[in-house]
């Protein structure tokens, strides 16, 4: 194989047969195709894509980079998985998956870091002092068993090609194209052996791409094809990702608000979200109930403190300490008052995503050190009254510099005109 005739094929418009994709990625694995060729494969598909064929063969190939679990036959039991396609102040299973496995469950997940604009959980847990993200596979397993719930990274050697390949398109602009997306979301489900998974596929300004609820759609069946694949069950759920999820964007206070979730007492759009991520799951898993009873469930594990048990002793089993107060807070608090009274039009969520990580809560290149303590509280959503001059958001930053700058970009992300704008709830329509 010569890597860059590939190169040059694919940015010519031809196509790659399965051995070709499969050579690239396991050589680009062992590390004998360097970061710049692959960069420039990157960059050939999200400008000319990848066929059905094509997207099939790169995933098989990054599940066949490394190990993989049989997590059902381990744990004799059908388990759950979910992931989203990424978006800003999405801490969505770090809520779900304590309220999953409270409810009788086993929720096994492999997580991401941040990709461009938008955080990874993996960045997010880390900000928990002393929790560990690398487990190995039997540590993964036996997690799984004995507390209902683990999620990890790229552990041990469990899809290594996509942990490469992800760093990479994280600093190469090689994120928003979906034949990429979605074979690095399905190949981690499929290597970690859940039988079936509820995907959250972003729609709007936030998620990668921008995409529209028509391009959310084809997303979402790319994914449940690779599903339907490797015999796996695929559940998308479209959601709204044009403004910030819930109210916290940054690692820490994203922690804090999904642990608030847990208890019952996070933001609205946000606790709908995950009780709905959570009903689907638990309607997909072997209790042989249906969405309602799982919502019922959820909602019942989340008020009788059940969830956040949970919580606490999978964050105490992966080394962390739970207690919200353990989390690191930014020095520096700045307000972002609003301009004028009136009602909020619209929160830029890529805007916002942007100046969180301008902040230092994400990476600009593979090396950057997280801040995890940094980031954005958006207090005021779309269709909130504000009053001139109340806090629409807070700034949590390292120092006066950087806090200043990112009050600026918070204040250019929010329009406040006079008018409601029209009710779009959190949920835009499921696939199956
Ligand atoms: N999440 C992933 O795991 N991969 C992507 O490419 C985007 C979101």
């Amino acid at each position: 194989m010569r890597a860059p005739e590939l190169i040059e094929r694919k940015r010519d418009g031809g196509e790659l047969s399965d051995e070709e994709i499969s050579e690239l990625i396991l050589g680009f694995t062992r590390g004998d195709v360097p970061d710049y060729q692959m960069s420039a494969w990157c960059m050939a598909v999200f400008f000319r894509g990848l066929n059905g064929r094509e997207t099939h063969a790169l995933t098989d190939a990054m599940v066949r980079s490394g190990d993989t679990i049989d997590l059902g036959a381990a744990l004799g039991r059908r388990a759950v998985d979910k992931h989203s396609t990424g978006g800003v102040g999405d801490k969505t299973s770090i809520a779900v998956g304590p309220i999953v496995a409270a409810c009788g469950v086993p929720f096994g997940k492999m997580s991401g870091r941040g990709l461009a604009h938008s955080g990874g959980t993996l960045d997010k847990l880390e900000s928990i002092p002393g929790f560990r993200v690398e487990l190995s596979i039997d540590e993964f397993v036996a997690q799984v068993k004995d507390i209902g719930i683990a999620i990890v990274g790229q552990t041990g050697d469990l899809v290594p090609a996509d942990k490469k390949l992800y760093a990479l398109r994280d600093v190469t602009a090689t994120v928003d194209i979906n034949p990429l997306i979605a074979s690095s979301i399905m190949s981690k489900k499929i290597a970690t052996g859940a039988d079936a998974v509820v995907l959250d596929v972003k729609v709007g300004d936030g998620a990668h791409g921008k995409r529209t609820l028509e391009e959310g759609r084809v997303l979402a069946e790319q994914m449940i094809d690779l599903g339907r694949r490797a015999d796996r069950e695929v559940v998308c759920l479209l959601t709204d990702m044009d403004q910030p999820l819930g109210r916290a964007v940054g690692n820490a206070l994203e922690v804090h608000e999904a642990r608030d979730t847990v208890r019952g007492d996070g933001p609205e759009d946000f606790a709908e979200l995950v009780l709905d991520a959570c009903a689907r799951l638990l309607a997909l898993s072997d209790l042989g109930i249906d969405v309602e009873e799982g919502r019922r469930r959820a909602e019942g594990a989340v008020q009788d403190g059940s969830a956040l048990e949970v919580y606490e002793r999978w964050i105490r089993a992966q080394g962390g300490d739970p207690d919200p107060s353990a989390l690191e807070q930014a020095p520096v608090r700045r307000p972002v008052p609003a301009p004028r009274d009136g009602v909020v039009q619209r929160v830029g969520a890529r805007a916002v995503g942007l100046a969180a990580l301008e902040l230092g809560a994400g990476r600009r290149t593979k090396t950057d050190h997280v801040d995890h303590a940094v980031g954005v509280l958006c207090f005021a959503k779309r269709g909130d009254t504000v009053l001139a001059g109340d806090d629409l958001a807070e700034v949590h930053a390292r120092d006066d510099a950087s806090a200043e700058h990112c009050v600026e970009a918070v204040l250019a992300a929010y329009e406040v005109g006079d008018e409601a704008p029209p009710e779009r709830g959190i949920l835009l329509d499921v696939v199956e």
